[in-house]
């Protein structure tokens, strides 16, 4: 794992990109904390959204966040210094990142980057956030359509150490270099990967909990096969990662991808179990945590769970390799 982490570090030094200036679009749950965090490692941020709401709900996030990590409180004032509301975008002109993370909805991306390729400095990054929407839709109507890179970070944002760094053929080489290397100046481990639905995390990721979905509906209670994969040695189980990801989010992620999703999955949406944050889902969550039903333990369950779960994940993974989302 550390020579993995090392390689993934040696990424960004592909190019001498020094970015100081980053503009975020969208104050939502992930841009809101893709500008905090980018405060706290020292860079000059703008926050742009439409609605104000959000960006107030980004300030105080961020200042729980500078808090917690920074402790001392002239360190705290200065990342809040750095971190600018700015609801008309002046910020566009003179940032050398931009991040775009607003809803996921394709003719507003578009429109976005329209914009941005008029008023960004020539030599900016111009970065979005998007899961599911593939590069060449995006950046489709742009007179250069390669300024257009995928820098695409997890949630949460302080927590997730991994971002993907996506191109497609039209990506401009030194685009994916700068942005790589803007990854790592933020302190995040960049990983540069082909545009192609669910890019290579949320690709694996699916398989695994799409089989997990399959093993409890032939009758496995959701913690036997939570522990299963603890036991193998995920910090958190497929059933209780689906309920906190949200069923909706997994059923639209695994329809983006083509992958076949469980008709029982796609009934628990409609009838609005959406796991964790309707309050119930494969677990329920009476005040916010999760409870699990109690497993009987003379009862036997199959013992190929983890094999099951774990082998849907590799061979994705080879999958990923022999399409050339990932190098090696
Ligand atoms: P969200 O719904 O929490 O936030 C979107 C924000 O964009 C809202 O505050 C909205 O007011 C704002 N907005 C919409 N149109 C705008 C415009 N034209 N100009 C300025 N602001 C505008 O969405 P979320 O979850 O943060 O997702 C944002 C992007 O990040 C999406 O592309 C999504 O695919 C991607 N993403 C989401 C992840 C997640 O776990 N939620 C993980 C990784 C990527």
């Amino acid at each position: 794992v550390f020579f993995l982490r090392e390689r993934l570090k040696g990424f960004a030094k592909g190019s001498s990109f020094v970015p100081k200036h980053v503009h975020v679009i969208g104050a939502g749950v992930m841009g809101g904390d893709i500008a905090a965090w980018c405060a706290l490692m020292g860079l000059n941020v703008t926050v742009q959204d439409q609605n104000l709401n959000a960006i107030a709900a980004t300030l105080q996030r961020a200042a729980q966040l500078f808090k917690k990590r920074l402790k001392l409180p002239f360190l705290v004032q200065a990342a809040s210094d750095r971190l600018v509301p700015d609801t008309d975008g002046l910020g566009v002109i003179k940032a050398d990142v931009i991040i775009e993370a607003i809803i996921e909805n394709v003719e507003a991306k578009q429109k976005i980057f329209a914009m941005l390729e008029e008023k960004a400095k020539p030599d900016a990054v111009l970065a979005t956030n998007t899961s599911t929407i593939p590069l060449e839709v995006i950046s489709k109507n742009l007179n250069n359509p390669g300024r257009v890179v995928g820098i695409h970070f997890f949630n949460p944002v302080a927590l997730m150490q991994l971002v993907e760094v996506v191109a497609d053929p039209h990506t401009d080489p030194k685009v994916v270099a700068q942005a790589t290397t803007f990854v790592g100046k933020i302190d995040k481990l960049p990983l540069p990967v082909k545009s192609s639905p669910g890019f290579l995390v949320n690709r694996v990721l699916m398989p695994y909990l799409l089989e997990s979905a399959e093993i409890y509906f032939e009758g496995v209670p959701g913690p036997v096969i939570d522990k299963a994969a603890t036991d193998f040695g995920m910090l958190m189980g497929p059933i209780e990662l689906m309920d906190t990801v949200g069923l909706d989010i997994c059923v639209a992620a695994a329809q983006s991808m083509g992958a076949p999703i469980s008709e029982q999955v796609v009934a628990m949406v409609h009838a609005g179990k959406l796991g964790k944050k309707s309050g119930a889902g494969f677990y329920t969550y009476p005040h916010g945590k999760v409870v699990k039903p109690k497993v009987d333990p003379s009862k036997k369950y199959p013992e190929d769970i983890s094999d099951r779960i774990i082998m849907r994940l590799v061979n994705e993974s080879a999958a990923c390799l022999r399409e050339g989302i990932v190098t090696d």
